[in-house]
Parts: C-alpha cells; sequence; structure tokens
C-alpha cells in the first residue's frame, strides 16, 4: 500500500485571488491562449510577509505600476494592492510571500498586442515561506558566475525568466547557493533572483540602475539602512577580474534578505567569512522587519 500523503503546513493549498475572487490555488484555471503561456507576455511582484503584514508594500506597488505602464497593460496597481491586502487578511498566513501576475489576459494567437486589448488576467496568492538561508546566512554561502545571456530589459520584472532558470540550475548543480551574472564586458549584474553588493575599501559598491538590472526593492531598502549606518556608497558595477580587491560580497532580495557570499567560482572573498558590513546590515534590516510589526494599516 502506498504511503499516505502527508500535508504539512508548508505545503497546504495557497489562497488565491483570481481577477477578484478568493479560492484555493490549486483550482485557479486559466487558458492556453493567455499570452503569458504563449509569449511571457506578462510581470510579476515577489512581496514578503512578516507577522501577517506586507514588507515595503508600496515600493512594490510602485514597481508593479511602472512594469504596467512599461509594458501599455491595462490593470490598475492600486486596485491590485487592495486585492492583495485583502487576500493577505483572508489567509492565516503569518510568515510568507505574496505573490503577483498580471497578464495580457486571453487573444489569438498573434506576436503584437491584440487589439481591442483583452481583459488583463491578475493571480495574486499568499503562501506560507520560511528563510531558506537561516543555517547558512552566518557562514556565508558559494556562488557561481554564468554568462548575463538576458534580454537588454532586465529592469522590467517580467515572467521571462528560462535565462535565470538555467543560472538557478548551474548553480543548484555546482551545490552553490546563487549564480551571479557576467555581462560581455567583465561586470557582475546581479544574481539570477537577487541584486548584488561589495565593499570595497570601506564603500559599498553596486551596479547602477540601469536596463540590465532589476531595480530591486530590497536592494533600494539596503542603499536607505547604508545611508543610515554612515556606510559610504556608490553605485559602480563589479568587475570580475578585480574581485580580489573586494572586502565582502553579499546578495540582497525580497526571499534572499541579506546573503554574504563568500565564495566565487571557489575562490574566496575577503577573508572567506561573512563580513562586518554585511552583518550590520543584517541588523539593520532585521529591525526594520520589527518596525513593521508596530506599524498601522
Ligand atoms: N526575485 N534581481 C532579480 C533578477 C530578481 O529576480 C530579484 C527578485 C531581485 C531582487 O529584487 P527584490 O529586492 O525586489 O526582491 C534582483 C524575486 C524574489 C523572484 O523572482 O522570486
Amino acid at each position: 500500500m502506498p504511503e499516505p500523503t502527508i500535508k504539512s503546513d508548508a505545503h497546504r493549498d495557497p489562497l488565491a485571488n483570481w481577477n477578484g475572487a478568493l479560492m484555493p490555488l490549486s483550482e485557479v484555471k486559466v487558458s492556453v491562449l493567455d499570452r503569458a503561456f504563449l509569449f511571457g507576455d506578462a510581470i510579476y511582484e515577489v512581496i514578503r510577509i512578516y507577522g501577517g503584514r506586507p514588507f515595503l508594500f508600496e515600493d512594490h506597488v510602485a514597481r508593479l505600476g511602472r512594469n504596467l505602464e512599461k509594458l501599455n497593460l491595462p490593470a490598475d496597481a492600486e486596485a491590485i494592492a487592495g486585492r492583495t491586502r485583502e487576500t493577505i487578511a483572508a489567509s492565516d498566513v503569518v510568515e510568507g510571500i505574496v505573490y503577483i501576475q498580471v497578464t495580457r489576459g486571453v487573444a489569438p494567437r498573434t506576436h503584437q498586442f491584440p487589439v481591442p486589448a483583452p481583459q488583463p488576467n491578475e493571480l495574486i496568492y499568499v503562501a506560507d515561506f520560511k528563510d531558506p538561508y537561516v543555517s547558512v546566512r552566518q557562514q556565508g554561502v558559494s556562488v557561481i558566475v554564468v554568462d548575463d545571456m538576458r534580454w537588454k530589459r532586465c529592469d522590467i520584472k517580467s515572467v521571462n525568466l528560462l535565462a535565470n532558470c538555467m543560472a538557478a540550475q548551474a548553480a543548484c548543480e555546482a551545490e552553490c547557493a546563487e549564480a551571479l551574472f557576467v555581462d560581455g564586458n567583465g561586470r557582475l549584474t546581479e544574481g539570477s533572483r537577487s541584486s548584488l553588493f561589495g565593499v570595497r575599501n570601506g564603500t559599498i559598491l553596486t551596479a547602477p540602475l540601469r536596463e540590465n538590472i532589476l531595480p530591486g526593492i530590497t536592494r533600494k531598502l539596503l542603499m536607505q539602512l547604508a545611508e543610515e549606518c554612515d556606510f559610504p556608497m556608490r553605485e559602480e558595477a563589479l568587475h570580475l577580474d578585480n574581485l580580489s580587491e573586494i572586502d565582502e560580497l553579499f546578495l540582497t532580495g525580497t526571499t534572499t534578505e541579506i546573503l554574504p557570499i563568500t565564495l566565487v567560482d571557489q575562490r574566496k572573498i575577503g577573508t572567506g567569512t561573512s563580513g562586518p558590513i554585511a552583518t550590520k546590515l543584517y541588523d539593520a534590516y532585521k529591525k526594520t522587519v520589527d518596525q513593521l510589526a508596530t506599524t498601522t494599516g
């Protein structure tokens, strides 16, 4: 007889909001003619929930709104924000994530955007999520470097993530936590699902916001925290050839938080342990999370 399936809390069916209707995620049905399925014609957001509240919510909603505009998608970010809050409230998720995806909707398959514009499909779901890096955050993680073979509009948070998935898979096969993208000029852009920071002679460095990286919400918070901690900071891309000059390296992201890197392609960064600046910034990050519990709304 087969073993009975044990449904642990971590794998329970997330609560979804599909075009305004609440339902279990497993019950959401979508047409194969949805342009997200055919063309990847959709954008998304991932937002962390701490203590039942969405973290950095306004920033995520603002980025969602900018992406809707960039792709001329006729959906209303504020209405989605309201629905997201309702879905979080209707769920009993305490530590989790909200996933939001807006697609151009269902239409006969043509490459150009259909006229008249179809009704966008709006998916929100709220799922349990626990820090996957809790046991390694102090000692730091290993990463690999892969060619940045993504398209030239990585500033748009689209669901076209095949290059990111391939990079993450390569990292996984190398038993590494993340893959860093390097462009044709040897500049490190970002991770497959995270932003990248380094520290050289006490100054924090990160690639400037251009169309080749995602404007990370955690990246923005990190820059604010660095300022509050009086750490000098400059938007300057790190160079693969100059990693020996780097004292600390770390990733930031919604699901990553702040994660020190100690090995890049087996090469030691700094002393090979997590550095004091990343540690201080992670403490400041945690304080910001704690403040969420005392805010209203
Ligand atoms: N990824 N860069 C890329 C390519 C990303 O996919 C992400 C986030 C980030 C960090 O952005 P933020 O701080 O706004 O999360 C940077 C999300 C979490 C994901 O795809 O699951």
